[in-house]
């Protein structure tokens, strides 16, 4: 029996832009370099152990980032913070970081300041899914802290303007 037809690229991007998400910028550290990429695909797997999962795109540079070192940081971003978005996703090629304020966690990946919550993890799982891949990661340690996220739906980022303490 053959396969039943996909839905178009068209259509599926059009309703993912009804979903409304968070915003991350998920860093990783190889050979000294640090480096991040925005991420909206994210989700929490088990808590037993803890796990959450990101999806990246397989050529995209923090993919190689990831998969070598496997190590990553999760950054959630807070509503103030859509400039950090758009220059982790601006493919900037050279010193990412050179005006980014961060500290260090459990992994060495950068932990950005000013977010609402940070999950340092160490990869365990990946799964190649067309151009992406899943990858799961174990969490080693995470926090978080007071203030309102920053969202992303329709295309377009909007502060959520929910603040928590
Ligand atoms: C709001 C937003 C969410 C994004 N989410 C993802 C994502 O979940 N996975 C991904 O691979 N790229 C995602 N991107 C695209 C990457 O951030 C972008 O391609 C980045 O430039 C890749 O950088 P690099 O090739 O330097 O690693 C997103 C971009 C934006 C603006």
């Amino acid at each position: 029996m053959s396969e039943p037809r996909p839905a178009s690229a068209t259509a599926f991007r059009q309703a993912m832009r009804r979903v409304p998400t968070g915003v991350t910028v998920v860093t990783s550290l190889k050979d000294g370099e640090p480096r991040g990429i925005t991420v909206n695909a994210f989700a929490s797997v088990s808590v037993d152990p803890p796990s959450l999962l990101i999806c990246v795109n397989r050529e995209a540079r923090s993919y190689l980032f990831i998969s070598s070192s496997r190590i990553f940081c999760v950054n959630v971003l807070a509503g103030d913070q859509r400039l950090l978005a758009e220059h982790f996703s601006g493919k900037v090629r050279e010193r990412q970081f050179a005006e980014i304020d961060y500290a260090i966690d459990a992994t060495g990946a950068p932990v950005l300041g000013g977010t609402i919550a940070h999950f340092d993890c160490a990869l365990s799982h990946e799964y190649q899914v067309g151009s992406h891949s899943i990858l799961v990661g174990r969490v080693l340690s995470c926090s978080a802290r007071p203030g309102s996220p920053l969202g992303y739906f329709n295309g377009g980022f909007h502060d959520f303007g929910i603040h928590v303490d």
